[in-house]
C-alpha cells in the first residue's frame, strides 16, 4: 500500500558545498507518503506485518504531543484496516491541543493522555505489561517504532540506495533508523549520526537498542567503529532551532526544491554542511537519508513563518 519505490535517489547540488570535494545524494523517503513519511513507513512496515500475523486487531504505541510516529501509526493502521491506540505524554492535552493530535484522531486513533511522570516509565516492563494486559488484542510498538521490526525495516534503505557511498548521514531520535542503516552497511561506508537531542549518548543508545533487539554484541561493537557523531547541530535540544537554521533550510529548499523540517532533517543538513566545509579537501560520495517529518505541512506550521510553497 505504501510504496518505497516513490523514494527516489536524487543527486543534490547545493551551492553552499560547491567548493568542497563532495558528491551528494539524497534518498527521498519523505516521498513515500504524506503522513506515513520517511523512516515512519520503514519502522512500521514489519511491525504491521507482525501484528497481522499475530492476528491482533490493532497497534498500541506511544508518543509526545507532536509525534510524527503517532500520526504515521494512526494513518498506516487506518489504511491497513487495523485499530490504533496512542498513549500520549501529557495529561493536560486533548485531541484539540494541536493539529497532529487532531489528525491522529481523524485517522481513528484512540488517544489516551497520561502524565509525564507515568510516561517516563514507558520502557519499564511493568508499564509495558500493564498496557499488554489492558489491551490484549493490540500489538505494542515502542515509542518511535524502535524495536527489531523497526530496525529491519530501515535496513531496506541501503538495499534500495546501493552500497557505493563513502558516508551516510542520518538524523537520530530513538536511533532505530541509524541502527537499521548501520547493520546493513557494506564496503566500509561510514555512518554520520546527527542526534537532535542535546547531550545524547549515541553509542550507548544504539548499543542498547541493538542488543535489546537481539543483535550480537560483538558484531555491534565492531559496527560502532563505523559511526561518527555530529554533536553540534542540536540547536539547544529537541524541537529547538533558531533563525539561522530556518534560513539554511530555506536556502536549501530554494536551490533543491527539497523541503526540510526544523526538528530533524534541517539539523541533519546543518551537520552535513559543517562536516563538508571542515573536510572540504577529502573527496567523498555522501548519502543523506531524508527521513520525512513534514507530514501534511503540519510541522511547517509550527516553524513560524517558514513556508515551502
Ligand atoms: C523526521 C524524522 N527524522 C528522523 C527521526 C529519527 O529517527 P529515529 O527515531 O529512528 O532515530 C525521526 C523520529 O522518528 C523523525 O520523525
Amino acid at each position: 500500500m505504501f510504496d518505497s519505490k516513490k523514494s527516489v535517489l536524487q543527486e543534490v547540488c547545493f551551492s553552499f558545498l560547491n567548493k568542497t570535494n563532495k558528491k551528494l545524494f539524497i534518498k527521498r523517503d519523505d516521498l513515500i507518503d504524506e503522513f506515513v513519511s520517511g523512516n515512519k513507513w520503514r519502522k512500521l512496515k514489519y511491525n504491521i506485518e507482525h501484528a497481522r500475523q499475530l492476528g491482533k486487531k490493532g497497534i498500541l504505541t506511544f508518543g509526545g504531543a507532536y509525534s510524527n510516529h503517532l500520526l504515521a501509526t494512526a494513518a498506516a493502521c487506518h489504511y491497513y484496516g487495523l485499530n490504533s491506540i496512542g498513549i500520549v505524554r501529557g495529561e493536560e492535552l486533548t485531541i484539540e491541543s494541536n493539529e497532529m493530535l487532531q489528525k491522529c484522531s481523524d485517522f481513528g486513533m484512540e488517544l489516551l493522555f497520561i502524565s509525564r511522570t507515568e510516561y517516563a516509565n514507558r520502557n519499564e516492563s511493568s508499564f509495558v505489561n500493564y498496557y499488554k494486559s489492558e489491551f490484549p488484542n493490540f500489538y505494542l510498538v515502542p515509542e518511535g517504532g524502535a524495536n527489531y521490526y523497526g530496525i529491519i525495516g530501515c535496513q531496506e534503505i541501503m538495499l534500495e540506495a546501493g552500497f557505493d557511498f563513502d558516508r551516510v548521514f542520518i538524523a537520530q531520535g530513538t536511533t532505530a533508523t541509524s541502527c537499521g542503516v548501520l547493520t546493513s552497511l557494506k564496503n566500509g561506508t561510514r555512518l554520520s549520526a546527527v542526534p537532535v537531542l542535546k547531550g545524547f549518548d549515541t553509542f550507548g543508545e544504539m548499543k542498547k537498542l541493538l542488543s535489546y533487539s537481539g543483535f550480537e554484541q560483538e558484531w555491534v561493537d565492531e559496527l560502532l567503529h563505523l559511526v561518527d557523531i555530529h554533536t553540534e547541530s542540536h540547536f539547544g535540544g529537541y524541537g529547538k532551532y533558531d533563525a539561522s537554521l530556518l534560513e539554511l533550510m530555506q536556502h536549501f529548499y530554494q536551490e533543491t526544491a527539497i523541503p526540510l523540517d526544523p526538528v530533524y532533517t534541517g539539523k541533519l543538513i546543518h551537520a552535513l554542511c559543517e562536516y563538508c566545509l571542515a573536510t572540504s579537501e577529502i573527496a567523498e560520495k555522501i548519502l543523506i537519508v531524508h527521513t520525512g517529518g513534514i507530514a501534511g505541512g503540519l510541522h511547517v506550521s509550527r516553524s513560524e513563518g517558514y513556508v515551502f510553497n
